[in-house]
């Protein structure tokens, strides 16, 4: 063994690097295609891009020559309004992953479990591992809820943590009150990443005030368009945010982020009359979709629709629709066997997708 590698923690070199996602513009270049021609659905991002009104207050942002304040009280203050909790419910990270890390930092020790109900957001396996935990990964049912039934039947000895997702990610499948219930009654931590609230409407943050085990968490990545920012939070009770404000690295929320992330909470009907949108034009591939022979879809409370090749090869259409320079998520994995995940870009975007997707799929 090389003897730099002997330096580094047990694992590391054999751990998968995250995430595919690469830039459109090296995408561009690679497929030698205009970056005009690329249409990105394949990270839910925000597909209208960073709202004009958080360009121009960057354009005019004083402070990016000094550090943001390792206390985040006027961001905590500022999302807990939005949240509808107390500034000491808040802790702001590097998007909502640098919470997921912090919380894994601030829990477990080497070999801790974590448990988590599979497909969910990738991204939780990673993060476990490189912290020292091991994943106690859960298969979800055919239509991709958790089996409340069958919650008894898990072993819960030495689980310090639960990752739920809400509206899950790839699935769309929304968190069942009597699940969390389940997993509130136990002596662990029990974290619902609500990353797509702002699609679902739907948030658990309101049982916080009678449950100290409980934790949210949420992003501006996803419906305010900040993705390439890093700004996300959580929502937790006083004991915890104590805790990880202690661990947490102490500018990782940067100054343009939160002068963005302060207009992106001014403008609250600006992104509801996006989200309205998104979800008519979310609803109307679905149904598009659905109509189409060979295909299952799955229902979606988020900006993104997953569904499932019946006959024709999903990865064969993922990488056909690449060279047109339409991007898509593509699964393969025990539970999600030739999957897609597109994510709702804005009617134009999905009107192109629709037309190349059902032209390939049908010449397949
Ligand atoms: C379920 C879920 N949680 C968290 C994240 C990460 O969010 P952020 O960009 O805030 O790190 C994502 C991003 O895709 C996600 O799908």
């Amino acid at each position: 063994m090389d003897y730099l590698e002997s330096l580094f923690k047990t694992g590391v070199m054999e751990m998968a690097t995250y995430s595919p996602i690469e830039p459109p513009d090296q995408i561009a270049r690679r497929l030698g295609l205009p970056e005009s021609a690329i249409i990105k659905l394949d990270a839910n991002e925000n597909p209208y891009g960073v709202a004009a009104e958080v360009l121009k207050e960057l354009g005019r942002a004083r402070y990016l020559s000094i550090y943001p304040d390792p206390a985040q009280k006027a961001v905590r203050e500022e999302i807990a309004g939005y949240a509808g909790c107390a500034a000491n419910n808040i802790v702001a990270g590097a998007g909502a992953d640098e919470l997921i890390d912090l919380i894994c930092r601030l829990v477990l020790n080497p070999g801790d479990k974590v448990l988590t109900f599979s497909p969910t957001f990738s991204y939780y396996k990673h993060v476990v591992e490189l912290n020292g935990g091991s994943l106690v990964d859960v298969p979800r049912n055919e239509d991709y809820s958790i089996n409340s039934t069958q919650l008894s039947a898990i072993d819960l000895s030495g689980i310090k943590i639960v990752l739920l997702c809400s509206p899950n990610n790839p699935s769309g499948t929304m968190l069942e009150r009597e699940v969390l219930d389940f997993f509130l009654g136990k002596e662990m931590l029990v974290v619902v990443d609500e990353a797509y609230f702002e699609f679902s409407r739907s948030t658990f943050a309101g049982l916080i005030g009678s449950h100290n085990n409980l934790l949210v968490l949420r992003t501006f990545s996803k419906c305010f368009g900040l993705a390439g920012l890093r700004v996300g939070y959580g929502i937790m009770p006083p004991l915890l945010q104590e805790a990880i404000m202690k661990i947490k690295p102490p500018y990782s929320v940067n100054m343009a982020a939160e002068v963005a992330l302060r207009v992106c909470l001014q403008q609250k009907d600006f992104f509801a009359s996006q989200v309205k949108q998104m979800i008519a034009t979310r609803d109307r591939v679905i149904t598009a979709l659905s109509g189409h022979e060979g295909l299952e879809v799955y229902p979606s409370r988020s900006n993104f629709i997953l569904f499932r090749l019946q006959r024709a090869s999903a990865k064969a259409l993922k990488d056909a629709l690449e060279q047109k320079g339409v991007l898509l998520r593509y699964f393969n994995t025990p539970q999600l066997q030739n999957h897609l995940r597109v994510s709702v870009g804005t009617e134009e975007q999905m009107d192109v997708f629709l037309k190349m997707f059902f032209t390939l799929l049908d010449a397949q």
